[in-house]
């Protein structure tokens, strides 16, 4: 059953139409433009949009869960992309080694701020802050990354740690979203906010800042954000995030 993988109506559409800018923004022939994906989920999105990407784009997604990868696979056959989007079942920490080029990687990853599992989704643990699998993924070396992050997975400090792997935010932008299904369950909530009680969570009433963010290793990569130096990218960040905390009414 499609609702066996993960597709969120807010979270997926906007994750996939950020893999299709950011396809465009990578798109520089004669280069390949083999883009791999954390966590395909259902691919349901992605397929949607994949008639915006460059012709020549292919698609690599890794998924842990065998049921969503049956889903997924089933999904990109049905829409005729099997040539196009390859899905993998693997751990995508256990297989990145033996990835060669690692120009590009595109995730919505697991940020829950929660230790083990979710009862109904055993792969969207982030860690106590939420942040950790995010991390992991910056750690893995890509040279531009596309990044879902949260505004109640302590953000703050995985800019910190993404600036001290030699990163550079080039691109961001972002929607307010409800809290959802997962969000709710009530040890994801106790998480939340222990986080907030801490400053490390930014949400409002139900709703949080789901942000796409793009980051690159070289210098050369064009910046969108007009702003100069890590820590004004920093300082912007925070304004916008507490922004999020103003009373709708205000
Ligand atoms: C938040 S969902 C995103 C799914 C899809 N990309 C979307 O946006 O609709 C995260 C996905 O990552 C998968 N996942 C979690 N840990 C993983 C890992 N180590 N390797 C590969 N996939 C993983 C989960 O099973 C889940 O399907």
């Amino acid at each position: 059953m499609l609702s066996d993988a993960f597709y969120d109506v807010d979270e997926s559409p906007f994750y996939a139409s950020e893999v299709a800018s950011f396809a465009r923004r990578i798109d520089s022939p004669p280069n390949c433009l083999t883009i791999h994906e954390f966590g395909s989920g259902s691919a349901q999105a992605v397929c949607d949009v994949f008639g915006l990407l460059p012709e020549r784009a292919q698609i690599i997604g890794y998924e842990i869960d065998p049921t969503s990868c049956q889903i997924a696979r089933a999904m990109v056959s049905a829409a005729g992309l099997s040539d196009r989007y390859l899905i993998r079942e693997e751990d995508f920490f256990a297989a990145r080694d033996a990835i060669k080029c690692r120009s590009a990687l595109v995730a919505n990853p697991p940020y829950l701020p929660i230790s083990g599992s979710t009862s109904a989704f055993p792969d969207l643990s982030g860690g106590p802050s939420g942040n950790e699998v995010s991390k992991q993924i910056l750690r893995s070396g890509f040279g531009r990354v596309l990044l879902i992050m949260s505004s109640f997975a302590d953000p703050l400090s995985l800019f910190d740690e993404a600036i001290r792997l030699g990163y550079r935010l080039v691109y961001w932008n972002s929607i307010s979203v409800p809290f959802g299904q997962h969000c709710n369950r009530p040890n994801v909530a106790a998480g939340i906010h222990r986080l907030a009680a801490s400053g490390r969570a930014y949400v409002q009433e139900n709703r949080y800042l789901v942000m796409a963010t793009e980051w690159s290793l070289s210098r050369d990569t064009p910046d969108t954000l007009g702003i100069d130096g890590d820590g004004d990218v920093r300082a912007t960040l925070v304004s916008t995030l507490r922004e999020l905390l103003r009373p709708a009414t205000a």
